[in-house]
């Protein structure tokens, strides 16, 4: 097996540029907030790509990143989304299946069953995760803390998209200073593919797939 080396211990910042430092870091993450409105505008699939290359650098149980994303276009699948997704959020919401206690938190937020947005977005991207993984051999191995790994992985992602537009300038470009850690066994470099009929397959090693059936 390939061995994955950590980055090094870079030298330390003096007390005060660690300050400003984490200072820094804070400012920018607090300018993500979550989104409930969509714009139908075309948004560039390198743009959303990036995104999803952004969410493949997150850490992971035993560095299995052990997640799938597809990236979905076509009107007809966002549609069926839309119908299994109202449909298991109906029963949340008006079916009795989330506890009163849990619909009481949520008021606030002014969610509720209807998805429209699942068809309005321009992109939508589907985050499964790998239970386990599984050889060229077909023999399962298993993956560790599926869960955590992959809501890390989508928080990158989102945080990527979702606030950009409310950033305030960043200036130099000082923030991406930061040695960069390789994100996957392989290397980082994730090669993408054409196939026929419209479907990308973003290959291993960071295991994302792309599925654009023409409309
Ligand atoms: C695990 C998780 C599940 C969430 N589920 C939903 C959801 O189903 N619908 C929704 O509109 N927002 C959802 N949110 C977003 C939260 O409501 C939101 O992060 C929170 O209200 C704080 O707002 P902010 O993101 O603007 O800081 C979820 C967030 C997390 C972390």
């Amino acid at each position: 097996m390939e061995r994955y080396d950590p980055i090094p211990l870079v030298a330390p910042l003096r007390q005060s540029d660690i300050v400003a430092a984490a200072k820094a870091v804070y400012e920018e993450m607090d300018t993500r907030r979550s989104v409930r409105t969509f714009s139908d505008e075309a948004v560039p699939r390198e743009a959303v790509v990036y995104a999803i290359r952004a969410a493949s650098t997150a850490q992971s149980g035993a560095h299995r990143q052990p997640w799938t994303f597809v990236l979905v276009r076509d009107a007809e699948t966002k549609r069926d989304i839309r119908v299994a997704a109202e449909s298991e959020e109906r029963k949340n919401y008006q079916g009795g299946r989330l506890p009163p206690e849990w619909r009481q938190a949520l008021e606030p937020l002014g969610t509720d069953w209807t998805k429209p947005f699942l068809e309005t977005a321009p992109w939508l991207v589907v985050v499964f995760e790998q239970r386990y993984g599984v050889t060229e051999d077909g023999d399962r191995f298993h993956n560790y803390y599926v869960k955590e790994s992959v809501g890390i992985a989508c928080g990158l992602s989102g945080g990527t998209v979702v606030s950009q537009p409310w950033r305030p300038s960043r200036g130099p470009s000082g923030s991406s200073r930061a040695p960069r850690c390789r994100h996957n066994s392989k290397g980082s470099s994730a090669r993408w593919s054409t196939a026929p009929s419209s479907v990308a397959v973003l290959s291993p090693p960071s295991r994302s797939l792309e599925v654009c059936r023409p409309a």
